[in-house]
């Protein structure tokens, strides 16, 4: 199998399966991805689970805010009818669920820290670092990312040999200072802001630099020329396709 390191599963193999689910990550590393990216945000009684929206809605049988529910009314939703019938035993995971399976597979996971308004993120990135820290898996297997810098700056506190990058849509005129108080890793933007200069200006500072969230292969063609490591896609197979001028795969 080949393994595919610069491209991120964007929510899993997310246009095949159901979205942050164990079978789109399933799926993601069958596929041959090595990296995965995640939203985890916390449930009414504190457990990280791994879900993108506010609310259930979109993605399960139910209704309401994550954070309104406990894990054991999340855990009962079907999250994969929405999605297609034949993955109606889809469940919302867990945070810590999803790290074995990382921690088995053994590839990378890109958690994002999803924050809403009014979100507790002190609370989050603790109750976050626990379940990483009872996980056991390699630091190396992990990257944090986040649009809130207070959450990287309070998950560097607890877990400060992982990684971390800053999520922008768009890439801020100065971001020197925000990157250098995060102890920065990478950048992570939308492709679509994202210009030559800036993608040069945050290669020369030596930051990884990551486009989300990109499934069209040839409208980052150019990306890629200047400098983009990673792309972040709901559709990895596309980039594997003989036709695609910039082939993805490293053998
Ligand atoms: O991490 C990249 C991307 O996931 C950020 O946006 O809304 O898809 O979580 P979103
Ligand atoms: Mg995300």
């Amino acid at each position: 199998m080949d393994e595919i390191m610069n491209l991120t599963a964007h929510r899993g193999l997310s246009s095949l399966a159901p979205e942050n689910t164990l079978g789109a990550f399933q799926m993601a590393i069958d596929f041959g991805c090595q990296w995965i990216e995640i939203d985890v945000q916390l449930s009414q009684d504190f457990v990280p689970v791994v879900i993108h929206d506010q609310t259930v809605d979109r993605c399960t049988n139910g209704k309401g805010k994550v954070a309104d529910l406990t894990w054991h009314e999340l855990r009962i939703l079907d999250a994969g009818s929405w999605f297609d019938e034949d993955f109606h035993r889809e469940h919302i995971p867990s945070l810590a669920e999803t790290l074995t399976l990382v921690k088995n597979a053994g590839i990378h996971l890109n958690i994002e820290l999803k924050i809403y308004p009014e979100d507790d993120v002190e609370l989050l990135c603790e109750r976050v670092a626990q379940i990483v820290t009872e996980s056991e898996i390699s630091s190396e297997q992990l990257l944090f990312s986040s649009f809130s810098t207070e959450a990287l700056i309070s998950i560097a506190q607890h877990l400060p040999e992982v990684k971390r990058g800053h999520l922008w849509q768009e890439i801020p005129e100065a971001p020197e200072t925000t990157l250098q108080q995060i102890d920065a890793y990478s950048v992570h933007c939308d492709y679509r802001y994202l210009t030559e200069q800036q993608a040069k200006h945050i290669k020369s500072m030596g930051y990884q630099l990551f486009c989300y969230t990109a499934n069209v292969p040839q409208q980052v063609e150019a990306h890629w020329q200047w400098g983009v490591d990673m792309m972040i896609t709901d559709m990895p197979q596309r980039y594997c396709d003989a036709t695609t001028p910039e082939p993805a795969l490293n053998a």
